[in-house]
């Protein structure tokens, strides 16, 4: 099946289940979520962060991922996830990302269309998607740390007008959800997602979609997001395994009854994200 952009996959979705979009960091982390995806029989887009990027350096993170999505028997895209530069998003699309998010949410709105709109035009020459974001979606992302107050809701007018000038694939609005895990219950904006769908026409993107409630992500899917991006419980349920078998195995120097634990961890939490996200069994269909 291989890789495709995440566009294309997202457009199968027609607002009835959502794409799984997970942050990786190494091999077993990507292995988990593929073979989890291969087992649903589901697409999925693997997600490398500009901090995963640094962690793992883009040659090795990249021929890791794109090996995975040329092996696997699901439809898989890789995508650049909060890039802040035309910089970044070029040298990933030159690695084979088929996709690319570029976020410059937090610059005034002018020089936020400017540079997406740059990256769309190289992207697009190279056949990659771009996922644009508009709004300020609070909490902690890697090195991104939005405070409560910084945190900003998106404006479905400046949305339709976003999305139109850059002429971006996906749209990430802000619409309450915070990366990383909840201080308080999440204050989703329902009404205002459902405007936003209302007005833009291209596929929508869910940024913080860990620690949710399954009857909070059923909702949103019915209000019109297409793509749901999962990092912090991946990390959670990576850090527990690692715990449990360090504990269960003090004297252990085998290392890699860990990778195997993160491999599994990885592969369990996608699983269960898949079936909520009503991902199972579509990838048969989706011809591509
Ligand atoms: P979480 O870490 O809250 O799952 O958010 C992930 C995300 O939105 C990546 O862009």
């Amino acid at each position: 099946m291989s890789l495709h952009t995440a566009r294309e996959l997202l457009e199968k979705t027609n607002g009835e289940w959502a794409v799984g979009a997970f942050n990786v960091t190494n091999l077993e982390e990507v292995q988990g979520v593929v073979s989890a995806a291969e087992s649903e029989n589901a697409p999925v887009i693997i997600m490398v962060s500009e901090g995963a990027v640094r962690h793992a350096e883009l040659g090795y993170i990249s021929a890791v991922c794109l090996n995975a999505a040329k092996q696997a028997k699901v439809p898989v895209a890789v995508q650049l996830d909060h890039g802040t530069s035309l910089e970044m998003g070029a040298q990933c699309i030159r690695s084979g990302f088929s996709a690319v998010m570029i976020d410059n949410s937090r610059l005034p709105l002018e020089d936020n269309v400017r540079i997406t709109k740059r990256v769309v035009e190289v992207a697009h020459a190279c056949g990659v998607s771009v996922e644009g974001e508009l709004g300020i979606v609070g909490g902690k992302e890697d090195d991104l740390v939005v405070a409560d107050d910084e945190a900003r809701l998106t404006d479905p007018d400046v949305a339709e007008e976003f999305v139109r000038l850059t002429g971006i694939d996906v749209f990430a609005p802000a619409i309450g959800t915070v990366h990383g895990l909840y201080k308080s219950a999440p204050a989703l904006d329902f009404s205002r997602l459902e405007d936003i769908r209302a007005r833009v026409s291209v596929p929508l993107a869910l940024h913080g979609g860990s620690d949710l409630s399954d009857e909070d992500i059923a909702k949103l899917i019915r209000c019109g997001i297409n793509k749901i991006n999962v990092g912090t419980d991946l990390k959670v349920a990576v850090t527990n395994a690692v715990r449990q078998v360090l504990a269960q195995n003090p004297d252990t120097h085998e290392s890699r009854l860990l990778y195997k634990a993160v491999r599994e961890a990885v592969r369990d939490t996608v699983v269960k994200k898949i079936r909520l996200f009503g991902a199972s069994g579509r990838a048969s269909s989706m011809r591509l």
